[in-house]
């Protein structure tokens, strides 16, 4: 080794230990942490007011020296209180992800804040500073080889995606992760590898769920549950908005309206459904609430510049904020879940964790205010700890339910995040507008939160503010069984958007659309599975399928579920779409119009199921396989299944499969349904339905004997 290079690494040495005592200054500027990940340090690198990372879940240590040919090269400054990251990259690069904002999917020449706003109807800062922050910015160069930026830096940023893409944050020096894989899938799971993964939710999430602003007084959630059923249209879940609270102090309950919580939600479990209820992070400040009693003998307030507990209103009016950055604040916020989740509730929403507060500047707390850390975390400004407010906040909750119940998987949804919390949370893309426009948008907002690490989110199906209608809410909901997370909400003073309220064929449309996702759950599921251990997003790009064809970057109508379904909105204007043999799957015998037109790659094959009413029915005794042969008369496919709840997976009690299918001369198909890994031995009859020009063929059902000959 060249002496040059031996002191080097000494160096790197130096600069790994010194960031470790959290001294000041480092001198280090860059070097590989793998063959394809590089961190890149400015001169003046401000360790201790960027250390510890909250959303790299590994230490970066150095390995090897940055390569010459190392394309992707930040170039640091500091201007007027801001630190400056230019970033150059080759002409005829797509840019993608940068996290949850309105606009189309590519991102080329956009300029994102990323400071957590709540952002009604999106109609502030044109859309462009919404409830998330994802300092992630994804390039496709030409040839389909990809990189990915990564600004570990919390501070309030602005992402200018020109060329070069110029990085400007109101924070100290930060350092920068760079990615070059050879396809944006590959990069998407080093993403994964280093910002964490969604955990596998429990089944019943990924059902059809409907929300209010507010379903009050509990009579109302069960008139609502009960018309599911009588309509047979499948549902999971019934969600709980602030009302249900006693005057909007979390942890309570209206006495008037919610009179027992607990019998409320025995009473949906027995109807087979689950129960959500939102959380807030303000607590009322009201000298004679016991939370807030307890928060204040705690000391856990944010506090405001000269030290005193900040004081903000949102909905109870004035509250107090858990400063989430205290590790003794987080455990008492882990602890008050004991309580609330004995009371037999299934999933908690955290919202207005921007933090909101209406009467603050930009709608949020001073940047002044003080986080006292603890632990790891070192005491901040709020402008530091601003955009990860709702990520430490869902960490805690999170905990707090694990512990409550200990055998079961955890459901959170929150509004607020910071890239790599899809660890600790769902998501869905807040108060958006029913209008069209807001629908189309949706697919694109919803593929960004995927692309950048977050697969499990959706929006408003129906549209949260403004009055719905017949003919948005049908489209809507027939988009709608294709989100990741799948659930009708709507505002306090807006006409009601059940399935059923806008009259029959709205209802007749929504229930096919849901039906659908019901039978796809098999699949589905598979792909929550795979997002879980490999960072994949669930509804993808459609460049996806062929990242090297260019006409593919700037679809954002259609979309791919999975790699193997293509799903085209009926009302998608010239979409771009994937070259190959891709077959129509017709799920009706009569076409409604509303219904998205379904395609299966070539030589692919996805599982679906019998229908079900909720995942509590769900079974897969009998599955049919739906498949598309290719030129080699073959397709394959992937299932996984476990029991739907609980950690048995995580010691194998699960079955991988994969299906292969092939047709013989004789035109006779052989199915080959191989265990690929898991310790379930579960038993399966199968039918085989082959879709070819919009028609489907099925043949009989077969349990033991697979080979078998097509009617
Ligand atoms: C916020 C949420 C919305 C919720 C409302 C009342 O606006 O984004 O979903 O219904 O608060 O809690």
């Amino acid at each position: 080794m060249r002496n040059s290079y031996k002191l080097f690494f000494i160096l790197c040495l130096f600069v790994l230990w010194s960031c470790d005592q959290k001294k000041e200054e480092t001198v280090l500027k860059a070097g590989l942490v793998s063959d394809d990940v590089a961190v890149f340090y400015p001169d003046e690198f401000d360790s201790v007011n960027t250390f510890p990372s909250l959303a790299i879940i590994k230490e970066l240590s150095y390995e090897k020296e940055l390569p010459k040919e190392w394309s992707i090269k930040p170039e640091f400054t500091k201007g007027d209180s801001v630190s400056i990251v230019k970033i150059a990259y080759p002409e005829g690069t797509d840019l993608y992800g940068n996290g949850e904002v309105t606009g189309p999917l590519w991102r080329n020449g956009t300029k994102i804040k990323l400071w957590n706003t709540d952002n009604f109807g999106f109609g502030k800062f044109d859309g462009k500073q919404l409830y998330q922050s994802h300092p992630w910015v994804m390039g496709v160069r030409p040839d389909g080889t990809s990189f990915g930026i990564i600004a570990d830096n919390t501070y309030r940023q602005t992402f200018d995606l020109q060329n070069p893409i110029t990085i400007t944050s109101e924070g100290p020096s930060f350092r920068v992760i760079v990615i070059e894989k050879n396809n944006p899938a590959e990069l998407m799971q080093a993403l994964a590898d280093l910002t964490g993964k969604m955990n596998l939710p429990p089944l019943w999430a990924l059902g059809y769920q409907q929300s209010r602003y507010s379903y009050y007084p509990d009579t109302m959630v069960r008139e609502v549950a009960q018309t599911f059923r009588e309509k047979q249209i499948p549902c999971d879940v019934i969600w709980m908005d602030i009302n249900y609270m006693d005057g909007f102090r979390i942890f309570t309950f209206d006495p008037k309206g919610f009179p027992d919580p607990k019998k409320l939600n025995e009473d949906l479990h027995a109807l087979d459904f689950k129960s959500v209820y939102m959380i807030d992070p303000g607590v009322k400040r009201d000298s004679a609430y016991w939370l807030y009693q307890q928060g204040s003998e705690g000391n856990h307030w944010v506090q405001d510049s000269a030290g005193n507990e900040f004081n903000g209103e949102v909905w109870p009016g004035q509250c107090a904020f858990p400063d989430f950055t205290r590790p003794e604040t987080r455990t008492w916020w882990s602890g008050l879940y004991k309580d609330f989740m004995s009371l037999e509730i299934d999933g908690i929403w955290n919202d207005m964790n921007e933090p909101a507060v209406f009467d603050g500047p930009e709608g949020s707390m001073p940047f002044s205010n003080i986080h006292r850390g603890g632990g790891d975390l070192p005491e901040g400004a709020h402008i530091r700890y601003h955009n990860v407010y709702g990520l430490l906040m869902v960490k805690a909750s999170r905990e707090g339910i694990m512990a409550a119940n200990p055998d079961l998987r955890p459901f959170i949804l929150s509004r607020a995040n910071f890239l790599g919390g899809q660890r600790y949370a769902a998501t869905w893309s807040g108060d958006n507008v029913s209008t069209d426009e807001h629908m189309k948008m949706s697919i694109p907002m919803t593929i960004t939160l995927g692309l950048s690490g977050q697969p499990f989110n959706g929006p408003d199906i129906g549209g949260f503010t403004g009055d719905s209608n017949p003919e948005l809410l049908a489209k809507w909901m027939a988009l709608g069984a294709y989100y990741p997370f799948s659930r009708n909400h709507s505002a306090i003073d807006v006409v009601r958007q059940e399935p059923w309220s806008f009259g029959k064929k709205t209802e007749d449309i929504s229930r096919t659309a849901v039906n659908r996702r019901y039978r796809l759950l098999p699949y589905l599921y598979t792909l929550f599975q795979e997002a879980s251990t490999n960072g994949m997003p669930i509804m993808r790009p459609v460049f996806f399928a062929d990242f090297k064809d260019v006409s593919l970057r700037k679809e954002d109508q259609a979309f791919l579920l999975g790699e193997n379904l293509l799903v085209v909105p009926r009302w998608a204007e010239s979409p771009s779409l994937p070259k190959g043999d891709w077959q129509d799957v017709p799920f009706e015998k009569e076409d409604d119009g509303y219904q998205p037109i379904v395609k299966l790659k070539d030589g692919a094959i996805v599982p679906i199921t019998k229908l079900v009413q909720n995942t509590e029915q769900y079974s897969t005794d009998s599955l049919t396989l739906i498949v598309n042969l290719d030129n080699d008369n073959k397709a394959i496919g992937k299932f996984y299944n476990d029991a739907g709840q609980g950690y048995g997976y995580q010691s194998g009690e699960f079955e991988l499969m994969e299906f292969t299918v092939t047709a013989t001369d004789a035109g006779a198909y052989q199915l080959a349904a191989e265990v690929k890994d898991g310790s379930w031995k579960k038993e399966h009859t199968y039918r085989v339905g082959i879709v070819e020009n919009g028609e489907i063929q099925y043949s009989e059902w077969k349990k033991d004997d697979l080979n078998f000959k097509m009617e």
